[in-house]
Formats: structure tokens, C-alpha cells, sequence
């Protein structure tokens, strides 16, 4: 398999582009599904989540292309079964079942599997589907979806959930007469799946707020062509890998009001931070002080950048401490950074990073997306050369994370082992 070797301690210099946001793009994959004709998605990431969704799609029957950035969808025929084996490679994959159940009436698709993160329910997906008419069977690993023709609703969730706040907008959209979801998550991934259906011809409003609107249409949503947003926690990552290393790297493009929390606490942490526009400027000597962060939904501290910025706190003069709120179980990537020296002890869903520790290289392991990037983070910080493995996890969220750090001064290199790099 391949890793990444990581020699550390190096200041980076210079700019990074940021990627499109994979957390927008794969809603808005799904949300293709709802029109029979073409969609153009652009500012695509090449990551592998992205591949392992083109394959769920097509499974479903659509056509789609990736070139370069852009991608071409035609979801012309459908049918409703989904493959087995991308959906259980992939959660965001549950995200099909509202647009088929809108467009087909009709959906299957085998129950997400579980995740290093915790135990992750699809029930408030499936509750708010059934309030819109759908009937669903659970039985022998697999959800079956049913709908004559959606009715709007009045769906109240008991918790922001991102995923099921975006299903049900893509369901609500084709379903007769008008949706409210109340309680609704806020995330800008979820203004994304709302601009991208009103472009469809839809009529959604409030996304970005806890309430939001939908008014089904009664006739066809037509084809969109549009470009996503960048992706946030690309961002917040590479911000915490200049933060941690010290130097001075330029990221664009961002959107600066849904970075704001993270670069409020790289701030508080001690690193130099200033915006222009659409660049975020982190500069500084690499010495940081502790922080308290609690993850929270947005705009809260996201959760998805709490394993970076656990890694970065190792390197702080003082006591951190980071509450997860989100996931039950989401400081696997503790253990990986105790073998690289750290002083974190983990109670429940605290963290107690102490710091500053020496970290030195070590061969590491990455059990999920953001933990892989946790322990990047960690090798740029630490003495010595840190080699980690289970990159397929790296590689689902970050498009050629190595390469650009690397061009900013990294040590890192991706090494193949010659039998597998033999096609
Ligand atoms: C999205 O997951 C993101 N994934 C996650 O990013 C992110 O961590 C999460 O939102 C929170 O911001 C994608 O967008 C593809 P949720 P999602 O439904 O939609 C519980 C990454 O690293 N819950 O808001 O699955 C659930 O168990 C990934 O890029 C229920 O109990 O998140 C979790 O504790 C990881 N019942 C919490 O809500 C449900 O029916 C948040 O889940 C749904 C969720």
C-alpha cells in the first residue's frame, strides 16, 4: 500500500489553491438525479470520494464524466437500486434516496455501514421521508423506499443533522405542495444543495438558516450548470499546517465568513492571520498557545477539523483541552499521535492535549478522512521522519494534499510500493 513520508520541521512558504468543497460537490451529485437533463458541476476535487459517488450514479443508471474539474451528469434512466458495494464504501451515498424517491418513486439502497467515527443513524433521513409520504422498509441490510407521489410536510429535526436536512430538500423538491424544515442543520454545504436545485428550476429559501422552505414543482426540473463553493475544512487544514510548521502561506480562494471560527481560534492561538479578499495569509514562528474548542454544528467549531487541530495543539505551550460534541467516537487519531510522543489523555469526549511535547517521526496509521490528516499535521510538526499508512483514507477528502504542501516547502513524499505501482 502506499504512504507518506513526512520529514519535519520545515517552514512552509507560499500559496496553495483550494479545492472545490467535497462535502458540497457530493450532495449536488445526488441532486442531479432529479432532472432528466444535463448538469455541469465545476471546480470538481479529484479525491476519492468523488470517484466512489461517479460510481453510485452510474450504478443508478446516469452517465457522468469527469474532465478535469468539470463534471458532466445525465440522469436520463433511472433505476432504483443503488450498488451495494460503492454505497457501503461511502455514507454520503444515503443522499440518493431523496431525489429518487422524488423523481422515481421508488428506492433501494443497502444500510450505510458503520464508521470509524461512531455510530452514524440514518433515522432522522428516513423519519423525515416517511413524513413526506414515503414508506420504508428495513430489512436484510438494505432500506426500501416507496412513494406514489411526495406531499409536503411540516418536518421538525430533533438534531441539525447536515445529511438529512439536505435529503429532504432534494425530496421536497419535486413533492407536491410545501416542506418546512424546521431545526434545520446550517452548514453552507446546505446553501449549496438550495442554489443548485432553485438553478434546477426548484424553489427552496431560508437555507443558512434553521428554517427552511421548499415549494414543490409540479413539472420537470431542468439541467444547471454551476460551480462550488471551495472547500472549507481544505482550507482550515492547510491553515493549520502553515500555523503548526510557522512561515508564511497565502490560501486561496476562500470564503472568509465560513472560516471564521478556525481562523478565529488560529488567532487565539498565536498565529498571524489576515484576509484579502479571497485569501487567507497564516504566518508566524510556529509558536502556539493552548485553546479550549468544543466541535459544535455551524457555525460552531466543526468537527471536521477537530483531529488537525488536536495534532497542532501538541505543539502548544500549556494545557488544551477539545470536547467533541458531534461524534461519540471520534479521537481515534489519539492514539496514532501518542505513538509520535504526545502527552493527550482522553476521557468520554475530552481530550486533554498537553503541550509543548517534542513529537518525533514514527510509522503511523490512519484510521478515517480527517484523522489521516491529523497525523500530516502531526509528521510537519515532529523531529525526525513519520511514515503513514492507510493513505485510501487521505485520499477520499484531500485532492494531492502532498503535492501541495510539498510546494510550499514540505518534506513529504508519497512512496508506491513498486509491485503495486505496476499497473
Ligand atoms: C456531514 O455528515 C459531513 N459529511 C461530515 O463530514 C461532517 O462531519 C458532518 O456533516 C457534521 O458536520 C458529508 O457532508 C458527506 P450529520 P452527516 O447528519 O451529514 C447524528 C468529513 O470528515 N445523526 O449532521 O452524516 C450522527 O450520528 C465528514 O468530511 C443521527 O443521530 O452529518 C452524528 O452524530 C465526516 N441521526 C450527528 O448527527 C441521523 O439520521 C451529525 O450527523 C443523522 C445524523
Amino acid at each position: 500500500m502506499p504512504t507518506l513520508s513526512i520529514e519535519g520541521r520545515r517552514q512552509l512558504r507560499g500559496h496553495i489553491r483550494v479545492s472545490g468543497a467535497k462535502n458540497a460537490v457530493l450532495k449536488l451529485m445526488a441532486a442531479s438525479l432529479l432532472t432528466r437533463e444535463p448538469c455541469v458541476i465545476r471546480n470538481v476535487p479529484y479525491i476519492g470520494d468523488v470517484l466512489n459517488m461517479i460510481e453510485v450514479l452510474e450504478g443508478l443508471g446516469a452517465r457522468c464524466q469527469l474532465d478535469g474539474d468539470v463534471l458532466y451528469i445525465e440522469a436520463r434512466d433511472l433505476h432504483p437500486e443503488a450498488p451495494r458495494d460503492a454505497v457501503r464504501r461511502m455514507r454520503a451515498s444515503i443522499q440518493v434516496m431523496g431525489p429518487l424517491l422524488g423523481r422515481l418513486g421508488e428506492v433501494k439502497i443497502a444500510q450505510p455501514g458503520g464508521c470509524a467515527i461512531g455510530a452514524r443513524p440514518v433515522d432522522l433521513h428516513l423519519a423525515g421521508l416517511r413524513a413526506l409520504g414515503a414508506v420504508i422498509d428495513e430489512r436484510h441490510g438494505y432500506i426500501h423506499g416507496r412513494a406514489a407521489k411526495l406531499q409536503g410536510a411540516e418536518i421538525h429535526l430533533d438534531l441539525p443533522s447536515v445529511g438529512a436536512t439536505e435529503n429532504l430538500m432534494m425530496a421536497a423538491a419535486v413533492a407536491d405542495g410545501e416542506t418546512v424544515i424546521r431545526n434545520a442543520a446550517r452548514e453552507p454545504e446546505i446553501i449549496e444543495v438550495q442554489n443548485f436545485i432553485n438553478c434546477m428550476g426548484g424553489r427552496v429559501r431560508g437555507a443558512g438558516t434553521d428554517t427552511i422552505r421548499i415549494r414543490g414543482v409540479a413539472g420537470p426540473l431542468g439541467g444547471v450548470d454551476y460551480t462550488v463553493i471551495p472547500d472549507r475544512i481544505e482550507a482550515g487544514t492547510l491553515a493549520v499546517c502553515a500555523a503548526v510548521c510557522g512561515g508564511d502561506v497565502t490560501l486561496s480562494p476562500v470564503i472568509i465568513e465560513h472560516m471564521e471560527i478556525v481562523a478565529a481560534k488560529l488567532v487565539e492561538a498565536g498565529a498571524g492571520v489576515e484576509v484579502n479578499g479571497e485569501t487567507l495569509r497564516v504566518f508566524g514562528d510556529g509558536v502556539l498557545k493552548p485553546l479550549h474548542i468544543r466541535s459544535q454544528p455551524y457555525p460552531g467549531f466543526p468537527t471536521d477539523m477537530q483531529p488537525q487541530v488536536v495534532a497542532m495543539l501538541t505543539r502548544a505551550l500549556g494545557t488544551s483541552i477539545v470536547t467533541e460534541t458531534i461524534y461519540s467516537s471520534r479521537f481515534k487519531h489519539v492514539d496514532e499521535l501518542r505513538r509520535m510522543g504526545a502527552d493527550i489523555t482522553v476521557d468520554g469526549r475530552v481530550a486533554v492535549v498537553r503541550g509543548p511535547c517534542r513529537l518525533s517521526g514514527a510509522r503511523v496509521e490512519a484510521s478515517d478522512l480527517r484523522a489521516a490528516a491529523a497525523l500530516v499535521v502531526a509528521g510537519l510538526a515532529a523531529e525526525g521522519e513519520t511514515v503513514i499508512e492507510g493513505l485510501e483514507h487521505l485520499d477520499r477528502g484531500y485532492e494531492d494534499l502532498a503535492g501541495k504542501l510539498a510546494a510550499v516547502g514540505a518534506k513529504i513524499v508519497r512512496r508506491v510500493p513498486t509491485e503495486a505501482a505496476v499497473p
